[in-house]
């Protein structure tokens, strides 16, 4: 992991075999970074791209990676003669997944670079072919490390449930080795979230205050604009809960609740995560009415536009009754927390994109001004993770003049003063992955485990047949009084 003030560490050249090479991840997130990080030394100039690609030829696929650049990241200059360069580092192997003919390909195009072969495999394709893949790849020899690293990345969703995601570790663990694989959580690779692992563990202040004998309630939420875009067939199956909440926000979750790590090692830290993990309070049938919230987007207006319900977007079933909203109250047993609920939500078609972790404190045990006109709002600590990252503290002040009433205090702290410093999450990510630093990728274990909680809200959930509405564009979601109750401030909505 890059953290502030840290020099970087140089990557060794490597073979950057994309699957997936004229997709749409490959095209928005990939090949941006990657340019970036050839332009800023992240990855070693020797380096190659080596796309795997089907139905196109080798020009062609450079034509798609081009325009790609210029529709997704026009900010991106991109003239001939950069573009010569490094189109120059880019090939192509032409073959389908299914045929083991394509693996040996790919072996043929990996270059010895340096005195070794290394190569990272990113598997920018649909879930169901991540086994495949990795035996394909097995098969040809190209996952044992005789000369030179071999790292498999893939993305999320790692399963649907406790019993695929399981399934897909064994798939992947019988031809690899734990170390040689990555699975990307992209709101790890935010420069904000890492922050929150500097705030914690940097500061000695927060540290006497970060328990249950001050801290009432947190709050960590992803608010989505958008609605579920061209996903109707993943989001279908999917829904809030299985998206974002059993991934990024479990996540977000542990870095907030874990113990100080030893070390700031990739096995200490998601030891450290995968103890929370073990210590949330496990949801029995008849809680999961009281302690979740699910709800779907009707029409409305976003950001000045007419949106449609969610079950008219193309491709959705009139039908649907899956989640656009999810809310869950976790509760963690162990010292430290015992007693302090986490409520995690988040939504599409909110009424602002917001991402933030919202840690609100006790009302003071004894409050000297009650007898004035106005009371002291309660304290909190906020960690916007987007946009514009950074960090706000709320408190109360005097209002001026003779008076002791008082005021809301707000006190912000930019992460960073210009957003276009920030790296992306996917350079640090893949920069990552290039120098064999696993702290930011979730372990096999943590990933089960996770499952493994939210799998009774996901059977509760399963043969519903209706679902609460909200107004696209707004903050209207029935019920979060419910999973807030006895929460000082209640539902937070950020502003
Ligand atoms: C993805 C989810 O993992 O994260 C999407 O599948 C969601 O549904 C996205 O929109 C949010 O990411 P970000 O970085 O835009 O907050």
């Amino acid at each position: 992991m890059v953290t502030a003030g840290q020099t970087i560490d140089t990557a060794d050249p490597s073979n950057i075999v994309i699957f997936g090479a004229t997709g749409d991840l490959t095209k928005r997130k990939l090949i941006p970074a990657l340019v970036r990080m050839f332009d800023c030394g992240l990855v070693h100039s020797d380096s190659r791209i080596i796309g795997v690609i089907r139905n196109q030829t080798h020009e062609e696929w450079l034509q798609i990676i081009r325009e790609g650049l210029a529709k997704y990241s026009p900010q991106i200059s991109m003239d001939d003669d950069k573009w010569n360069v490094f189109s120059s580092r880019m090939k192509s192997v032409v073959g389908d997944l299914d045929n083991d003919q394509v693996y040996a390909d790919i072996g043929s195009a990996m270059e010895l670079l340096g005195e070794r072969k290394n190569a990272m495999f990113y598997c920018a394709i649909p879930p169901g072919w991540y086994g495949r893949v990795a035996h394909g790849l097995s098969a040809a020899g190209l996952i044992s490390e005789q000369d030179g690293y071999r790292r498999i990345v893939i993305e999320k969703p790692f399963g649907m449930n406790l019993e695929s995601a399981h399934a897909l570790n064994q798939e992947l663990l019988a031809v690899c080795h734990e170390k040689q694989i990555y699975r990307i959580d992209h709101y790890l690779g935010k420069e904000s979230v890492q922050n929150l692992l500097v705030y914690r563990f940097a500061n000695s202040i927060m540290e006497p205050l970060w328990n249950r004998n001050y801290i009432d309630h947190i709050q960590i939420s992803v608010a989505e604009t958008i609605g579920i875009e061209y996903r109707a067939n993943y989001y279908e199956k999917s829904g809030a809960l299985r998206d974002m909440i059993q991934s990024h926000l479990m996540q977000l979750m542990t870095l907030v609740a874990m113990e100080p790590p030893v070390e700031f090692t990739a096995d200490a830290v998601r030891d450290e995560k995968m103890k929370v993990l073990r210590a949330v309070r496990r949801f029995k049938p008849e809680s999961i009415e009281k302690l979740t919230v699910a709800a779907q987007y009707a029409s409305g207006n976003s950001n000045g536009e007419a949106v449609p319900a969610y079950v008219s977007e193309e491709n959705v079933s009139p039908e649907s009754a899956t989640e656009t909203f999810a809310a869950v109250r976790f509760q963690i047993d162990n010292w430290r927390w015992q007693g302090v609920p986490f409520i995690v939500w988040t939504g599409k078609r909110m009424k602002k994109k917001v991402s933030e972790v919202m840690i609100r404190f006790r009302r003071p045990p004894f409050n000297l001004f009650d007898s004035h006109a106005s009371l002291p709002k309660e304290n909190a600590l906020v960690f916007r993770l987007q946009p514009e990252g950074g960090v706000v503290l709320r408190l109360n002040a005097k209002k001026p003049g003779l008076t002791t009433d008082n005021e809301p205090l707000v006190m912000r702290a930019p992460y960073a003063d210009d957003e276009k410093e920030v790296a992306d999450a996917y350079e640090i990510l893949m920069h990552d992955v290039l120098t064999g630093d696993e702290t930011l990728f979730s372990r096999s274990d943590e990933v089960e485990e996770s499952w493994s909680i939210v799998e009774p809200i996901l059977q509760e959930w399963k043969d519903r047949f209706s679902i609460d509405r909200y107004r696209a564009g707004t903050w209207e979601v029935p019920n979060m009084d419910k999973i807030t109750e006895g929460c000082v401030g209640g539902w937070h909505m950020p502003t």
